[in-house]
C-alpha cells in the first residue's frame, strides 16, 4: 500500500502487480482499519486509471456527506417511533366494560366503530338523529359482545342535546372512559354556486361545534375515568379541494380545537385525532349537503370528488380507529398512505393545487371533470371502491 498525498489529505494508493486500487479517504484515527475497509470496498473502486478514480471517490465521498446525515437521523427517528408504537401496542388498554359514547353511530364509521368496541366487551351509548338505525346498530353491536347498549336521539348541533346525552349515559352506566366524537357531514358546492351563502352554516355546527359541545360536557367525566376523547376529524383539513371549502375549513378547526386542548389537559385525558382518507360509508355513497342546503345523494359528483384514490373497507379502518385510540396515539391518518399529501401540502403546496385545479376543475362541465373521466376511463372503479360504494343502498335523489 503506497500512500499517495500528504496525511492533511488522507488518500491511499494499493498498488499490486496487475491493477490498481484506491480506497476511501480516512479520518486519521481509522488508517489502522484500512485493509479491511479495502476490502471491501474493492470491487466499487476498482479502475484502471487512479486520476479518473480520485475524482469518482470524491463524488462518492461528497455524496456520502450529503445522505448519510439524513438518512443516520431519520433511521434514528423511525427506530425511536418503533420503539414507542411497540410499547403502546403492548401497554395497549383492554376496553372490556368501559364506557364509550359514540356520535354519529347510526351509519358508516361511527356506526362500525360501535361494532368494533361491541366485540371487545365495551358498553355502548350510541348517539344520532335516526333513531331507527341506531336501535338496529345496537341490536348488532349487542350481538357482537356489547354488555349493554343504549340509543340517544340527539342533534350535536344543538349544545343542550350534547349536554343531554353526555348526561344520559353517565346516569345510566355511572361512568365515561372515551368520547368519540365522529358525526358530521359534507356540504359540496363550488362557493359561487351555492344559493344562500348560511345554507352551509350547518356544516360548522356539526362538524365542529358539534365535537366542540360533547367535549365539553365529557371533560369532567373523563377526568374521573383518566378517559379519551377520539376525534374523527379528516385529512381534508390538510387538503385544499375544490367544492369542499366548508368542510375542508370544519375539519382543519376540529384539529386545531383537539391539538390546543390536549396541551391544556395534558395526560389526564388522552385525546386522539384522526384523519381518514376515503372509508366506505354514507358520505362515500355520495351523500351530502346541496347548494340548496338540503342532504342529497349524488354519486356522480362522488366520482367527481373521488376520482382515482381508492377507498378503504369501514371495518378495517373501525378496528385500526380503536386499536389507535387504545395504544393512547396522539394521531392517526387511515389509511396510512394518505399522510403522504400532508408531505405535499407542506413541500409542494402550489403543485397540489395545480394538480387539484386540473383534475377537479378542467374538463367540459362540473360533471365531466378530467378526475371523473380518469375514473372512467381507466376502469379502475371496481378495483378501487369496495362492493357498498359500487352498488349502494342509498339511491340518488
Ligand atoms: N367516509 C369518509 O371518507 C370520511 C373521510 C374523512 C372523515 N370522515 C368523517 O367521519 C365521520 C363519520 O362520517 P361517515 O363517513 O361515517 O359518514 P356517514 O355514514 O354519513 O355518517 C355520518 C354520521 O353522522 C351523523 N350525524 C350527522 N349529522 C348529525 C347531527 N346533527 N347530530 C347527530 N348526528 C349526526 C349521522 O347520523 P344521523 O343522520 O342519523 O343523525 C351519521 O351517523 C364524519 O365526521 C366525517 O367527516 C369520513
Amino acid at each position: 500500500m503506497t500512500k499517495l498525498k500528504s496525511d492533511s489529505e488522507l488518500c491511499y494508493h494499493v498498488s499490486c502487480s496487475e491493477k490498481c486500487y484506491v480506497v476511501l479517504p480516512f479520518h486519521a484515527e481509522c488508517q489502522r482499519y484500512i485493509p479491511e475497509y479495502y476490502n471491501y470496498f474493492l470491487p466499487l473502486f476498482h479502475h484502471r486509471n487512479s486520476t479518473e478514480t480520485m475524482v469518482n471517490v470524491n463524488v462518492i465521498h461528497s455524496i456520502f456527506n450529503i445522505l448519510l446525515p439524513p438518512i443516520t437521523l431519520t433511521s434514528l427517528y423511525l427506530l425511536i417511533k418503533s420503539f414507542h408504537f411497540v410499547i403502546r401496542s403492548v401497554l395497549s388498554q383492554n376496553v372490556e366494560g368501559k364506557v364509550i359514547l359514540i356520535t354519529g353511530a347510526s351509519s358508516g364509521i361511527g356506526e362500525h366503530l360501535a361494532y368494533e368496541y361491541g366485540r371487545r366487551g365495551a358498553r355502548l351509548a350510541l348517539v344520532a338523529r335516526r333513531e331507527n338505525r341506531l336501535n338496529e346498530v345496537a341490536i348488532k353491536a349487542k350481538s357482537l359482545g356489547s354488555p349493554d347498549v343504549i340509543t340517544i336521539h340527539a342533534d350535536v348541533s344543538i349544545v343542550q342535546d350534547c349536554n343531554r346525552f353526555v348526561d344520559l349515559t353517565v346516569n345510566h352506566f355511572g361512568q365515561l372512559d372515551h368520547l368519540v366524537n365522529n358525526a358530521g357531514i359534507v356540504p359540496l358546492s363550488l362557493f359561487e354556486h351555492i344559493t344562500d351563502i348560511t345554507n352551509f352554516v350547518p356544516a360548522m355546527d356539526i362538524n365542529f361545534w358539534g365535537s366542540a359541545y360533547g367535549t365539553y360536557f365529557a371533560i369532567p367525566h373523563l377526568r374521573k375515568s383518566r378517559g379519551k376523547i377520539i376525534a374523527i376529524a379528516s385529512s381534508a383539513g390538510w387538503l385544499p379541494t375544490p367544492r369542499m371549502m366548508f368542510y375542508n375549513s370544519s375539519k382543519a378547526a376540529v384539529i386545531s380545537f383537539y391539538e390546543s386542548l390536549r396541551i391544556e389537559l395534558g395526560k389526564e385525558i388522552g385525546i386522539t385525532i384522526v384523519n381518514p382518507g376515503l372509508i366506505e360509508s354514507e358520505m362515500t355513497q355520495g351523500k351530502f349537503l346541496s347548494k340548496e342546503g338540503k342532504m342529497i345523494v349524488d354519486q356522480e359528483m362522488r366520482d367527481v370528488q373521488v376520482s382515482l384514490v381508492p377507498i378503504r373497507s369501514v371495518t378495517g379502518a373501525a378496528k385500526a380507529i380503536v386499536n389507535s385510540a387504545c395504544r393512547g396515539d396522539s394521531y392517526l391518518t387511515e389509511p396510512g398512505f394518505i399522510k403522504s399529501t400532508f408531505y405535499w401540502k407542506a413541500f409542494c403546496p402550489q403543485v397540489l393545487e395545480i394538480m387539484n385545479r386540473w383534475l377537479l376543475m378542467s374538463g367540459s362541465s362540473e360533471r365531466g371533470a378530467i378526475s371523473k373521466k380518469l375514473l372512467d376511463m381507466s376502469g379502475l372503479k371496481n378495483k378501487l371502491y369496495p362492493e357498498s360504494i359500487r352498488n349502494p343502498k342509498l339511491k340518488p335523489n
